[in-house]
């Protein structure tokens, strides 16, 4: 079995967007990857985040940025992006033409992510997973932070795990939606070992100390004990 590294990533969305540098500042000891939730009114309604807050954030701390492209032209984006400061980027596999923007984000010295619906089978990602860094499978259907955790996604995390451990793949499998020290948990033992989590860190007083609660939970549940049957 490879080695699974426990990543915790908090998700800016729920933060105070008036003050997103203390916020990156607030985890910034603690956190592995910060999730930065890019959505364009139009593959989901709401708008958040573009290049210019990245590129401003970028200044202010050396966390990863791991961002989530919930927008249906990630090709026109994805270099702004990069040239923003972005780390890794995923794009939605609903959104198609998966190839040529894998390959385009591999191009421009990203760290490749895929991002799978709730609804969407993992056969969808399957032919691809070979290309990637990340898998990320929502566990709520994007849109929107606070929303409760959506089970039936852990069973295409297992899938997953056992595609990439049979083919010796270092994938990292990210879970994100509804994810607290609980579900981070039962998400581990599905597969997963990024972690993002949005409003239970920065809906909590202390955003530090509730990423050391996930990851806490986390790496308990990697420890060799009864398997996931969920
Ligand atoms: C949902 C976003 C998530 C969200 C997570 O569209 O992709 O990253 O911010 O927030 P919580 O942890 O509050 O569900
Ligand atoms: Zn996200």
């Amino acid at each position: 079995m490879l080695a699974r590294v426990i990543r915790i990533a908090p998700s800016l969305l729920a933060s105070d967007l008036s003050y997103l540098a203390g916020a990156a500042e607030q985890v910034s000891n603690n956190a592995d990857w910060l999730h930065i939730d890019v959505m364009d009114g139009h593959f989901v309604p709401n708008l958040t985040i573009g290049p210019p807050v990245v590129a401003s954030l970028r200044a202010r701390t050396s966390l990863y940025f791991d961002c989530h492209l919930m927008v249906s032209n990630p090709g026109e984006l994805l270099e702004a992006f990069r040239s923003a400061g972005a780390d890794g980027c995923s794009v939605h596999v609903e959104v198609g033409d998966t190839s040529a923007l894998l390959a385009q984000m591999r191009g421009l010295g990203l760290k490749v992510g895929l991002a799978l619906n709730p609804d969407t089978p993992l056969d969808a990602a399957l032919p691809y997973l070979g290309q990637l860094d990340v898998l990320l499978v929502m566990t709520v259907f994007p849109g929107l932070g606070g929303q409760e955790f959506i089970r039936g996604p852990l069973d295409k995390v297992k899938l997953a795990r056992k595609f990439a451990e049979d083919h010796g793949l270092a994938l990292d499998i990210e879970v994100d939606g509804g994810i607290n020290a609980a579900t981070g948990r039962e998400s581990v033992l599905a597969g997963a070992n990024v972690l993002v989590a949005g409003t239970a860190i920065f809906g909590t007083p202390s955003p530090a100390a509730s990423v050391r609660d996930i990851r806490k939970e986390a790496l308990a549940a990697l420890v060799p004990g009864p398997a996931y049957d969920g």
